[in-house]
């Protein structure tokens, strides 16, 4: 069955799927992105991941490609095309093709790109038991809250976590304060069984899972804080967890040597993982797609 993927304008296959060397992505990562679950035929929060696009577009000063109307055509397609049930669908934007030059191209049209990359619809060892984080200092620009194609401190970080055998690094301020993972909100539950995460500003990405779950919280009566939390804090937790698009909630049982709680995935994280599992299954299934 043929990949295939999207590129100004054109389905193409995944082989054959190349942007011009002079793509303002590829030159000055001068573009966004947005990663969206296709969940058994569904697409998962669509319309608040278009809506950050928006934002981070505006936010650059950055044209949509298309628009947004046309742009969900694509994504229907292109998942009706891939025929995959359960996956990734990727969308970047950038600021164009034009000759080498820091300043912004005049009469440039922004270019895109989307795909979509079959995954399994959960991880069970993930979910099972846990998985590990380590901590290191965030070294990003002040801008997290854009969701910018830019992304060499969260690679070298994600590395650091495998080199040391964990599966994200949660990245930590001037102040101690963490402020999230390389490709994930950051969670904690207190002794208190309060859960917490810092709350959204220029410091972090606004994860759309991230807000799905505090909505959760709030609909299931769990008290919740958006404030900030320390490396130590994190290491007494009951419960930590991380978000995101590609995994949901994942237990998080070590944070750096720390082995948190009992080790094993706590009770809220898996409730709150249960909840999402039904949360998704409400959106529409696209017509076409398996
Ligand atoms: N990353 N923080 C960062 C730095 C992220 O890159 C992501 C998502 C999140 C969670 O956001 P959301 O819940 O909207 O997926 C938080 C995506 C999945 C990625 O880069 O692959």
């Amino acid at each position: 069955m043929p990949r295939i993927a999207y590129v100004n304008g054109a389905y193409v296959d995944h082989r054959d799927a190349v942007v011009h060397v002079e793509d303002r992505g590829y030159q000055f990562a001068d573009g966004v992105y947005e990663v969206i679950h296709l969940f058994r035929g569904r697409l998962i929060d669509e319309e608040p991941h278009l809506d950050r696009l928006d934002r981070s577009l505006r936010e650059l000063d950055m044209d949509w490609p298309m628009g947004r109307s046309a742009l969900q055509v694509v994504m229907r397609e292109i998942v009706r095309r891939n025929r995959y049930a359960t996956g990734l669908l990727y969308i970047q934007v950038t600021r164009g093709v034009a000759p080498r030059d820091h300043k912004f191209p005049s009469g440039v049209r922004s270019a895109i790109v989307m795909t979509v990359r079959p995954i399994p619809e959960f991880s069970e060892d993930m979910r099972e038991h846990g998985v590990g984080v380590i901590t290191i200092e965030d070294i990003r620009w002040a801008r997290r809250d854009i969701k910018s194609i830019s992304l060499l401190p969260n690679v070298l970080g994600k590395q650091a976590a495998a080199a040391a055998k964990a599966y994200e690094a949660w990245m930590y301020d001037d102040d101690g304060f963490i402020t999230e993972g390389t490709s994930s909100n950051a969670w904690i539950i207190t002794g208190e069984g309060m859960l917490v995460t810092r709350a959204a500003s220029h410091d972090i990405l606004r994860g759309i899972t991230r807000q799905a779950i505090l909505e959760m919280a709030r609909e299931l009566d769990i008290p919740f804080e958006e404030r900030e939390f320390t490396r130590e804090e994190a290491y007494g937790a009951r419960e930590a967890f991380l978000s995101n698009s590609s995994h949901f909630v994942t237990p998080v049982i070590r944070i750096d040597e720390r082995v948190i709680a009992n080790g094993k995935p706590g009770s809220l994280s898996t409730a709150l993982h249960g909840r999402y599992v039904e949360f998704m299954s409400d959106f529409p299934k696209i017509a076409g797609s398996r």
